[in-house]
């Protein structure tokens, strides 16, 4: 059985496929001169995605990726279906269906955090991505989702997959923290599922933000005086959380702040900005950048393990 992954799921894919016990093929992506872009399937690879189940692995990051994974699964459903038509003519040109077993497997999903209208007349983003990924395979996982909910109603299994058990193994290994904080309500569950694993205390803060760059946190106490402190979160973009939620810490006693998160964006400038506020940044393997130090893909095996169990399909 095979992993395939797109331009953004190599080193994940790896993982995964690691994890499983499965072959990883790389899908070969590039781009048109005018930007759009293009998918195959290495001809060599095409009997053994009708062997068994399938995984993409591929983010809806940035925009690009939406298109590729869409050519992609739209590719893998032809191939799987037996519609093998070519210009050429090579056969053979039609075989039998092999039936569902077309699971996608997206580590960053993109557009997750516009997950409900904030204002009237805006449109649920996150909502919109999800329904056009189910409508091309036969089921989904995703990696630490920023709201779970807004997925519920999809036309497929959907498993929602999180790698916070890897996270707390990699910060015990790392930092040892005795005190883990979630930057805002939102990563509560998160952080604290980090903090039971690891034993040590746990808090989080209330956060408000006024924009993109813009966040402040409610004044709070927190019982860090001489700790290590991890904070948690499921994503970090500008740095703007991270960085004020370091700032209370500090002034309340921490001798170490690290952060740690699923999905590292680090859009314009946030690894330096981070850099004067924290002592380690630690993310993922779901976004490729220099701070993706904890594996993802054993979090999405587990996940693909539940979406196979689903579909009454065996992933061994
Ligand atoms: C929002 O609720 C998310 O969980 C993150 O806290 C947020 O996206 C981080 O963004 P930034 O790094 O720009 O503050």
């Amino acid at each position: 059985m095979v992993v395939v992954s797109s331009s953004s799921g190599r080193t994940i894919g790896d993982e995964l496929a690691a994890s499983l016990g499965w072959t990883h093929v790389h899908a070969e992506a590039r781009r048109f001169p005018d930007t759009e872009g293009y998918v195959r399937l290495p001809e060599e690879h095409v009997a053994a995605v009708r062997d068994g189940p399938v995984v993409v692995v591929s983010n809806t990051f940035p925009d690009a990726g939406i298109v590729e994974t869409l050519l992609l699964l739209d590719l893998l459903r032809d191939i799987r279906e037996g519609r093998m038509e070519n210009l050429r003519g090579i056969e053979p040109q039609r075989l039998g269906s092999v039936g569902p077993g077309l699971i996608l497997a997206v580590p960053y999903f993109g557009y997750a955090r516009q997950d409900k209208r904030f204002k009237p007349g805006e449109a649920i983003s996150a909502r919109a991505i999800g329904r056009l990924l189910a409508a091309h395979c036969d089921g989904l996982v995703v990696l630490d989702l920023h709201a779970p909910a807004v997925l519920n109603d999809l036309d497929v299994p959907v498993a929602f997959a999180s790698a916070m058990p890897e996270l707390a193994t990699h910060l015990q290994n790392t930092v040892c923290p005795d005190f883990i904080l979630s930057p805002d309500k939102g990563a509560i569950d998160r952080a604290s599922a980090v903090a039971a694993s690891i034993g040590c205390g746990f808090s989080y803060l209330e956060k408000t933000r006024i924009d993109a760059h813009t966040i402040v946190h409610k004044a709070k106490d927190l019982d860090v005086e001489g700790r290590v402190v991890a904070i948690v979160d499921d994503m970090i973009a500008t740095g703007g959380t991270i960085c004020r939620a370091a700032d209370a810490l500090r002034s309340q006693g921490a001798v170490a702040v690290h952060a740690a998160c699923s999905h590292g964006l680090f859009t314009g400038g946030a690894v330096n900005r981070l850099s004067s506020h924290v002592d380690g940044v630690h993310a993922t393997s779901s976004l490729p950048n220099r701070r993706a130090v904890i594996p993802g893909g054993p979090a999405i095996a587990r996940g693909v393990r539940s979406v196979l169990s689903l579909l009454d399909l065996d992933a061994s």
